[in-house]
């Protein structure tokens, strides 16, 4: 029963945008019953499931779009994350967890970072986390120290293609089809760009709040330096400026007991709305089609 109600969050969450559904309606229409499916998992079975997780391993990143969603460029002083802090809020993570459906390795740019391999090692080796992906650029190629890593079949490479900026998107390509790695590039077409708007804040109410969160329906979690926070634009944003509330987040740097941080989880995936929506157009009419990657200046 539980294997068929994940394989269906799954089917619908993946498959569904191939059969023509536009992924952000799909994703807003499953979350009700994604979170119900949460719900029933761990208060009927103790089982503490999370669909998608990602894990920026940096800030940086060698190209400045100017509405990124992580918002990377106005990061005054971007920082790569600890080699050692990321494998243990890794480790923590997967120890707390029963289930992670996909989990990804990004940035910033995540092939800028130099110490990859034991990163992907970990979540690979994690029986609990069922598919690995790593979200590029496609200006970098991938060392040939990782090649090996990067080759198996729970792991993919998705190639975010913005044209001409993606300089060595089809050199990757091409790489990880000779070495036997999984890999995809996802074009503008299959990849909308919206506008997640600046981080000023709007002052809407709880009932506008609700409905805009409804609207949403985010389901990626973001681990951001130790803190399990309910959206990337949560994460992100609360190093801008954004409050960070510790109710909006879940703290792998504590020491509380193993319990105590599936009850946070689960709460943090039950939420109804985040203080963070207040600086944020996603699920309003003002998170409108945008060009792809748009540039700041010239690439850096
Ligand atoms: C923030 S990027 C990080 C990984 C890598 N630097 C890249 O660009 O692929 C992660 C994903 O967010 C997407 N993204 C960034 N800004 C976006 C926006 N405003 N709307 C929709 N997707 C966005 C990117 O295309 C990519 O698929
Ligand atoms: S490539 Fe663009 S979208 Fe990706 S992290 Fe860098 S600035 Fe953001
Ligand atoms: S801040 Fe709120 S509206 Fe914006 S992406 Fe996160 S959950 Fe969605």
């Amino acid at each position: 029963m539980k294997e068929r109600l994940l394989e269906a969050i799954f089917f619908f969450a993946e498959k569904g945008k191939h059969i023509g559904v536009k992924r952000e309606i799909l994703r807003a229409r499953l979350f009700p019953f994604y979170r119900f499916v949460c719900r029933v998992l761990y208060r009927g079975g103790n089982y503490l499931y999370l669909y998608h997780v990602e894990l920026p391993v940096t800030q940086r990143c060698n190209l400045r779009c100017k509405n990124c969603v992580f918002m990377m460029p106005y990061f005054e002083k971007p920082r790569d994350f600890q080699t050692e802090d990321l494998l243990k809020y890794e480790k923590k993570l997967f120890d707390t967890i029963d289930a992670i459906q996909i989990f990804r390795i990004l940035g910033g740019e995540p092939f800028l970072y130099k110490n990859l391999k034991p990163i992907i090692i970990e979540a690979l080796n994690s029986d609990k986390v069922k598919t690995v992906e790593i979200v590029t650029n496609g200006t970098i190629l991938p060392s040939e120290d990782l090649l090996k890593t990067l080759k198996n079949p729970k792991l993919k490479i998705q190639i975010s293609d913005y044209g001409k900026l993606s300089r060595k998107r089809d050199e990757i390509k091409t790489l990880c089809d000779d070495n036997g790695i999984n890999c995809v590039i996802r074009g503008s077409d299959e990849k909308n760009w919206f506008d997640p708007g600046d981080l000023h804040f709007r002052g809407r109410n709880k009932k506008e709040l609700k409905r805009q969160f409804a609207n949403c329906g985010e389901i990626c979690r973001n681990l951001h330096d130790g803190r399990l926070y309910f959206c990337p634009r949560a994460a992100f944003g609360t190093k801008l400026g954004i409050p960070d509330l510790e109710s909006e987040y879940v703290d792998f740097a504590s020491d509380k007991s193993r319990e105590q941080l599936r009850k946070e989880i689960y709460e943090l995936n039950q939420k109804r709305y985040l203080l963070a929506c207040n600086y944020c157009n996603e699920g309003t009419d003002d998170y409108v089609p945008i060009p792809v990657a748009e540039q700041l200046t010239d690439e850096k």
